[in-house]
C-alpha cells in the first residue's frame, strides 16, 4: 500500500496503555472502523490481496478478524468463513488448541466450509505472538484446503510472531498493512 493509505490506518489506530493489563499498550482499531474512509481504503487493501493471492476463500479470525474479513469477502467475491473461539459452532468442527502466554486455547471451523478446490486468505487485525494465526492455518490445511497467505492491519513484531508461522505458511506471504 502507499505511504498516504499507511498514514491514513495508522491515524485511526489508537494506542491505549495499560490495557487490559498494567504494561499493556492496547490497540484499538474502532476509530478506524468509525471512519468509513479508513474503512474502505482497509477493506480494499486486503481486497486487493485476496485477489493478488487467488484466494477462493477468506478465514476471519474471532472477533475483529470477522469485522475486517466479511467486507473483504464480499468486494473480492469470495467465501467468508469464520474461525471461532471453542464451543461456538453448531456443526462438524476441526478443533485446534495452542498455547497462550498463560495457559492455552482452542479454536474451531466448520468442517464443510473448506475444502479441496479452496486457497484460503485468513485476515485478522493484529498479529502478536502468531498463536492463533498459526493455529488457524493448521486447521485450514487439517480441512484439506490450500494456503493462500495471511494479512493483518497489524504486526507487533517485537512478539516474533512472523517467525512461529513460518512453518505453517509453507512460503506462502504474510502481508502486514
Ligand atoms: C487478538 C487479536 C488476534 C490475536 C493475536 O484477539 O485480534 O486475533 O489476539 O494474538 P496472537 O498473535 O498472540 O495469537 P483476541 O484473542 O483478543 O480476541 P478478540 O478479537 O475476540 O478480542
Amino acid at each position: 500500500v502507499s505511504d498516504e493509505v499507511r498514514e491514513l490506518l495508522a491515524s485511526r489506530i489508537h494506542d491505549v496503555p495499560d490495557y487490559p493489563k498494567p504494561g499493556v499498550m492496547f490497540k484499538d482499531i474502532t476509530p478506524l472502523l468509525a471512519d468509513p474512509k479508513a474503512f474502505s481504503v482497509l477493506t480494499d487493501a486486503l481486497a486487493g490481496i485476496c485477489e493478488a493471492r487467488g484466494a477462493t476463500k477468506v478465514v476471519g479470525l474471532e472477533a475483529r478478524g470477522f469485522i475486517l474479513a466479511a467486507p473483504v469477502a464480499v468486494r473480492a467475491g469470495v467465501g467468508f468463513v469464520p474461525v471461532r473461539k471453542a464451543g461456538k459452532l453448531p456443526g462438524a468442527t476441526l478443533s485446534q488448541g495452542y498455547d497462550l502466554e498463560y495457559g492455552s486455547a482452542e479454536i474451531e471451523v466448520h468442517a464443510e466450509d473448506l475444502g479441496e478446490g479452496d486457497r484460503v486468505l485468513v485476515i485478522d487485525d493484529v498479529l502478536a505472538t502468531g498463536g492463533t494465526a498459526e493455529a488457524s492455518l493448521t486447521l485450514i490445511r487439517r480441512a484439506g484446503a490450500g494456503i493462500a497467505g495471511a494479512a493483518v492491519l497489524l504486526e507487533l513484531g517485537f512478539l516474533g510472531g512472523r517467525r512461529r508461522l513460518e512453518q505453517a505458511l509453507a512460503g506462502a506471504p504474510l502481508e502486514a498493512l
